[in-house]
């Protein structure tokens, strides 16, 4: 008796994203008609054609809401729904906008008439290399007056991603650099070979683009649903990273906290006797002359402005730390390798007075 062939996949479920690069107004020539979109208000404004393009389509809805952190909520989640009422579960969701707009209408596309397909149209390089891949998303919640980030959330792949580079011309050079670290940090931990090259001559932006999404891409293939442990190698630079970030009530964007959270992990893992000396010094040079890490003078400053009583309680908020104060941490073995690594308190104390002095330790 011959097996009877398996259902098709439902919507959401893994699989490699199929990126496509070009105008947006040509790639938007490939939505269904009815689909539901949902759109950054102010990369609307920014970029004028956008909106014309999808009314082509003659969408059911386009949903406009102002990205930031502040939109990861449950009121966007529930405008976004109600735009997609009549969506049917064969329907289409595309969103264009940064990684909080990315990471509402993920959740939405995945509760959406019990899941429907999700195209990601990232327009913040830190999107593109990082959130609109790998299908998590989520909204943050208010739990006793303070905001918890990224508690409710699913897995939802997107079936697509258009990269339209017209959208990054809008960014300043600060929302550059934030995607660029996070792409130098998976290239850091994943590829040697080019972490040289890049060392040697800075990519290009579509080259940094591209191949962050392929090393996030191999990650996920074989994690997709954050089992095996293997995706945490996505949080180099993120324990004291998310701890600098919350230290200066976040001014400080979350990828120049993981830049400096990067150079703490360098220095841990010296301390660990677990990453070599010259792969230390090699790692931390090309940060600062690549994606232009900040200076150690800005974890001194927010070091000075905290106890040591507030630092544990940050990083035992934190979900990586363990039951006894010690932190799961991705250390580099060497460059484009990692470990992931139990620190203890009393290990990353150590490195606590250098770094509020904002020298190396
Ligand atoms: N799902 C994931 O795997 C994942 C991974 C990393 C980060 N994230 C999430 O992503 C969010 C951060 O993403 P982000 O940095 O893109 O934030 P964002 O969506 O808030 O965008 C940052 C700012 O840039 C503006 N903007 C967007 N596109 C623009 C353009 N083309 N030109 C000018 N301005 C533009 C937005 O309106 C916003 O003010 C966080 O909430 C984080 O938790 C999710
Ligand atoms: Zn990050």
């Amino acid at each position: 008796m011959s097996t009877p062939p398996l259902p098709p996949l439902p919507p959401g479920s893994y699989r490699p994203a199929t990126d496509r690069w070009g105008s947006f107004s040509k790639l938007a020539a490939r939505l269904p008609e009815g689909s539901l979109a949902v759109v950054d208000r102010t990369v609307a404004q920014l970029h004028p054609g956008l909106v014309p393009a999808l009314e082509a389509r003659r969408p059911r809805a386009i949903v406009q809401i102002t990205g930031g952190e502040r939109a990861k909520n449950f009121a966007s989640l529930e405008k976004v729904l109600a735009g997609g009422l009549s969506l049917p579960r064969s329907g289409t969701l595309v969103v264009v906008g940064g990684g909080t707009l990315g990471d509402v209408a993920t959740v939405a596309a995945h509760v959406l008439k019990r899941g429907v397909r999700l195209v990601q149209v990232p327009t913040t390089l830190l999107a593109a290399v990082d959130s609109s891949l790998g299908g998590k998303g989520a909204v943050d919640l208010v739990a006793r007056g303070r905001v918890v980030k990224n508690p409710v959330g699913v897995f939802h792949y997107a079936e697509e991603a258009w990269i339209c580079p017209e959208f990054f011309t809008s960014l300043s050079d600060a929302q550059r650099r934030e995607g660029a670290i996070e792409a130098w940090k998976m290239v850091a931990c994943l590829d040697a070979r080019l972490f040289r090259k890049y060392t040697r001559q800075p990519p290009t932006l579509e080259r940094l683009v591209k191949d962050a999404r392929r090393l996030k891409e191999s990650v996920c293939a074989q994690d997709p649903y954050e089992q095996s442990g293997l995706r945490r190698v996505l949080n180099f630079g993120h324990s004291f990273g998310h701890v600098l970030e919350s230290l200066s009530r976040f001014k400080l964007s979350h990828g120049d906290a993981v830049g400096l959270g990067m150079l703490c992990a360098l220095d841990a893992g010296r301390r660990l006797g677990v990453t070599p000396e010259p792969v230390a010094l090699q790692v931390e040079q090309a940060l600062e002359q690549g994606p232009g890490v900040l200076g150690r003078e800005r974890i001194a400053a927010l070091a000075q402005r905290a106890s040591l009583k507030d630092v544990v309680t940050l990083l035992a908020a934190d979900k990586k730390a363990g039951k006894s104060g010690e932190l799961r941490m991705v250390l580099l073995t060497a460059i484009g390798a990692f470990d992931i690594r139990d620190v203890s308190e009393a290990e990353w104390r150590q490195l606590w007075p250098a770094w509020k002095k904002g020298i190396r330790p």
